[in-house]
């Protein structure tokens, strides 16, 4: 299962490349947002500076809502470098601009889905990869990693290349029960990765073993 980062920090986004277990990086407007990066300008170099950091695919989300506008948003955004992957909202034009950027070889990734029907329209349409909120499913008493475990098995059936993205991902048990049923990816923040270090068992041992070799030496 890949891992990316859900952030627009760049200090969060250079420790998890630093772990060497980093595949690529998912933003949004609110992400954008709480780093206090605004303005067009600024938001285009600010996904520039993250491609420059991580060896991967970086989504960078349009803000238009027709299709005219996602084509136009979403080709200036892919010409800023060769890691992005033009993120686009699961609505009618959505799919439109993501067939329109499929057949041109373009990468994209279809976002805040939440039901299998949406996963669907999205592969059929060829999206690289499918956003599933599993958290937000969550948020309101649903099942998001049953909505996982639903596209995976459509996709596996057809054997469609779309990839899915669990998204929404808040904690470590969401990424491994991500990696149980078949995510290809998983994007959440730095948290849900570095949790996944901790044991106690390896505290107390890794603290045992150096006692001991301080004992003999
Ligand atoms: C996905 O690409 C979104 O940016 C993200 O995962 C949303 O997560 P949230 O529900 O924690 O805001």
């Amino acid at each position: 299962m890949k891992f990316f980062i859900d952030t627009a920090n760049l200090e969060d986004i250079k420790d998890a490349q630093d772990m060497g277990i980093l595949d690529g990086v998912t933003t949004n407007p609110s992400l954008m947002a709480k780093e206090g990066i605004t303005g067009i300008d600024n938001i285009m170099k600010h996904y520039v500076a993250i491609c420059n950091i991580v060896d991967g695919d970086v989504s960078a989300e349009v803000i238009s809502t027709d299709f005219e506008g996602m084509v136009k948003e979403g080709e200036a955004l892919a010409e800023l470098h060769e890691q992005i992957v033009v993120k686009l909202p699961m609505i009618k034009d959505g799919i439109k601009a993501c067939k329109y950027f499929s057949d041109r070889g373009i990468k994209t990734n279809v976002t805040l889905v939440f039901s299998p029907g949406q996963a669907l329209l999205a592969a059929k349409a060829g999206a690289t990869y499918v956003s599933p909120f599993i958290g937000r499913l969550d948020d309101i008493s649903t099942d998001g990693l049953n909505l996982v475990a639903e596209i995976r098995h459509i996709y596996d059936n057809y054997a469609f290349e779309t990839q899915i993205l669990a998204a929404s991902v808040r904690h470590t048990m969401h990424v491994i029960d991500c990696a149980k049923l078949g995510a290809d990816v998983m994007t959440g923040p730095l948290s849900s990765i570095t949790g996944l270090l901790r044991h106690p068992l390896t505290d107390s041992g890794l603290e045992k073993f150096l006692a001991d070799y301080k004992k003999g030496n």
